[in-house]
């Protein structure tokens, strides 16, 4: 291995501008390059489904650092570079332009990618994902001059391009393949909370349904067509369908891929040199006890610190209770804790279910997986404690607001 060589970062964005944030603030004082294939400098994605999009926040918040930030501490950002090829044996990654870069670490950063339909039509202009600044900067002007927009998938994506579009003055149709939005998420009782928020906006949500087709004339795409044959009417059609992690690099270089990277909880995959950390990695959670992959931004944003002390031999766990949140309309809630589909007995309600705010609680048995709280503010870190010490508790207890949260802390 060649000792002069940098610690390299594969992917420039919030993982991966905050894993060189914490490879110098651990003191390290070496080449570090930091790539990645888009052009804008590494940025936050959560605003470009929600304040971005209504046009409440400009560009210029979105920003992990300042552009003055990455010469200031000595990083070597390099832009509209898209690394091809990863060589485990040399220390080396290859560029697109050729170019090779010698590692002493590497951590990919790489993130996700959204799924694509492939169905008849999925081709034709106006069929619109969100995965980038710019999509947003598109869909923001679809926004402005269409009618009605059809939106497949009621997972985050859909959800929250549905709230803004409702809020442009758009007609929205979500059509999804599940009975209910965020149904894998949530569960069947707090996904019904999302149905009615929906449509209490004037939204038309439809479940249980399968996308045949979308249609168009003169290549841009006018509606949806249903396996029943009912044909939805659109200007453009957003599409939401989930992620695939961007495992290709690693895959090809041999290194132990399932669901995501594979890691473990200091965040190094299969290849001692190679670190891995945000959307793309399936790292080992010591407390949950098994392999997760979270598609969140705080986990983008604390499992680089992690992965730079590993890299540089400290010391480090990744062991953070998963968290995450969204914004639609006039409810925001945060959720705390990791819960598998189905995987849970009750769920506990604490609150105000129908005016939407309450804080919502998945048990397994007497023991408290995740907490939701929705329009009620300043309760999860003591939701996180809750889940972290895999708290015990009496459920009806825990559903009367007139018991204190911290009683449950174990
Ligand atoms: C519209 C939107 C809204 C969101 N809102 C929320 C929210 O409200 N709350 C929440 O918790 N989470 C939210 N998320 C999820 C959150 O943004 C992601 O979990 C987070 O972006 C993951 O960060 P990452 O750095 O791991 O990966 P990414 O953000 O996917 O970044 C990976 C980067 O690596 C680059 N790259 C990939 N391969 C290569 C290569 N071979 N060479 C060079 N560069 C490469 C990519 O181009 C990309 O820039 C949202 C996501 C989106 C898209
Ligand atoms: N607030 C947040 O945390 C937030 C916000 C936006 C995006 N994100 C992230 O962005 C990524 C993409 O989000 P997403 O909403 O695309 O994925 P998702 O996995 O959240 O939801 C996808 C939805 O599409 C449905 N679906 C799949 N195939 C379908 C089909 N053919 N027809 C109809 N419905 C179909 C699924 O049942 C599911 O409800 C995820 O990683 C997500 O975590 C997170």
């Amino acid at each position: 291995m060649n000792t002069n060589a940098a610690y390299v970062i594969v992917g420039a964005s919030l993982a991966g501008a905050k894993a060189a944030e914490g490879l110098r603030e651990q003191g390290y004082d070496g080449p570090v390059v930091l790539i990645g294939e888009e052009t804008d400098r590494p940025y936050e994605r959560p605003p470009l489904s929600k304040d971005y999009l209504l046009g409440k926040a400009d560009r210029e918040t979105m920003f992990v650092h300042p552009l003055a930030w990455y010469a200031e501490h000595d990083i070597d950002l390099r832009l509209g570079a898209r690394v091809t090829g990863l060589d485990p044996a040399t220390h080396e990654v290859t560029l697109a332009d050729g170019s090779r870069i010698g590692y002493a670490k590497l951590l990919l950063a790489t993130g996700s990618t959204p799924r694509h339909l492939t169905i008849t039509g999925a081709a034709a202009g106006s069929v619109l994902y969100l995965r980038r600044v710019g999509d947003s900067d598109q869909i923001k002007a679809t926004f402005a001059t269409a009618s009605r927009v059809a939106v497949i998938g009621a997972g985050w994506i859909g959800l929250e391009t549905a709230a803004a579009a409702r809020s442009a003055g758009v007609e929205v149709t979500i059509l999804e393949a599940a009975e209910l939005p965020l149904l894998r998420v949530l569960g069947r009782e707090a996904a019904q909370v999302f149905a009615g928020l929906h449509r209490d906006h004037g939204v038309d949500l439809r479940f249980g349904v399968q996308v045949a087709e979308i249609t168009a004339s003169d290549g841009l795409a006018d509606g949806v067509r249903l396996a029943d044959g009912t044909h939805v009417p659109a200007d453009a059609v957003i599409v939401g369908v989930g992620i695939t992690p961007n495992v290709q690099l690693a895959e090809a270089a041999g290194l132990r891929v399932s669901n995501g990277i594979v890691t473990d909880a200091r965040l190094q995959t299969s290849d001692p040199d190679i670190y891995a950390a945000g959307d793309v990695a399936s790292a080992y959670h010591p407390v949950l006890g098994k392999h997760i992959r979270v598609e969140h931004w705080y986990n983008a944003l604390h499992q680089p610190q992690t992965a730079a002390r590993a890299m540089l031999g400290q010391d480090a766990v990744y062991d953070r209770v998963p968290y995450f949140y969204t914004d639609q309309y006039d409810l925001g809630m945060e959720y705390a804790g990791y819960v598998e589909p189905g995987g849970y007995d009750q769920i506990v309600f604490r609150g105000d279910l129908p005016q939407r705010e309450f804080i919502a609680f998945w048990l397994s048995g007497r023991r408290v997986l995740a907490g939701m709280n929705v329009n009620i503010w300043d309760v999860n870190d003591t939701i996180q404690a809750i889940v972290r010490d895999a708290a015990t508790v009496d459920a009806a207890r825990l559903a009367d607001v007139d018991v204190p949260l911290e009683e449950f802390l174990a």
